[in-house]
């Protein structure tokens, strides 16, 4: 995205570690008055609970709660994983980026190979399809040749690959500053400006 005039994104929850990335990146939108629709995988349902205790469907008490008020700019929609008949689904409905985050090995290999077995794998398929932003956030590690082919497989077909990889050249002192920076760099992924960490300094 060149500017904030588009102003709704996708982000998909699934299995994989790093639950605060997601909840601070959908906050980060909220705050800067997006639309976010918002798809949690089983699996991303239970990361959710077993790193945050935060359920799917309390996700935004959770966020005015951790962050203020200020992410009631934005407005968050939940959809089932199962509702193969939402709009985004479809190439028509006006999403302008989705992201993926923490995105699992699971759902990185149904994106690669366009196998839309759910919501979250469909709407990223469009995404693909329509020439529209697409980023995936993977954590794994060690990671299999197929993993590392499928990652491969998503950049050539136009996704951008941001791996679950906080920097510490920032000084992080709490889990948050490392929630900050992976949000902050999924933010400048779709062009937006944001403070969330400090700009590089020579
Ligand atoms: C506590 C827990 C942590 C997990 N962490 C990861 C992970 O970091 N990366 C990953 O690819 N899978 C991880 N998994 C496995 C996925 O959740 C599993 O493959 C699941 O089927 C993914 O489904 P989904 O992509 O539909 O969410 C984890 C599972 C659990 C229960």
């Amino acid at each position: 995205m060149s500017d904030e005039s588009r102003r709704s994104i996708t982000i998909a929850i699934t299995g994989a570690s790093g639950a605060l990335y997601a909840v601070r990146t959908v906050a980060a939108l909220l705050e800067r008055a997006f639309h976010v629709e918002l798809v949690v995988s089983d699996f991303g349902r239970r990361l959710l609970m077993e790193e945050l205790s935060v359920s799917a469907d309390r996700l935004l008490p959770h966020l005015i709660e951790t962050y203020g008020a200020t992410v009631e700019r934005g407005s968050l929609q939940l959809h089932s994983n199962k509702d193969l008949g939402a709009g985004i689904a479809s190439g028509s409905h006006g999403c302008d980026g989705m992201v993926i985050v923490p995105c699992s090995m699971k759902t990185l290999a149904g994106v690669a190979h366009g196998l839309s077995r759910n919501l979250a794998e469909r709407a990223a398929d469009v995404m693909l399809k329509e020439r529209r932003p697409l980023i995936l956030v993977p954590r794994e590690t060690p990671m299999s040749l197929p993993q590392l082919r499928n990652m491969v497989t998503c950049a050539e077909a136009g996704a951008m690959v941001l791996p679950a990889m906080p920097a510490f050249y920032q000084g992080p002192k709490e889990l948050s500053d490392l929630a900050d920076f992976m949000a902050g760099k999924i933010l400048a992924a779709l062009g937006l400006k944001h403070d969330l960490y400090p700009a590089w300094k020579e």
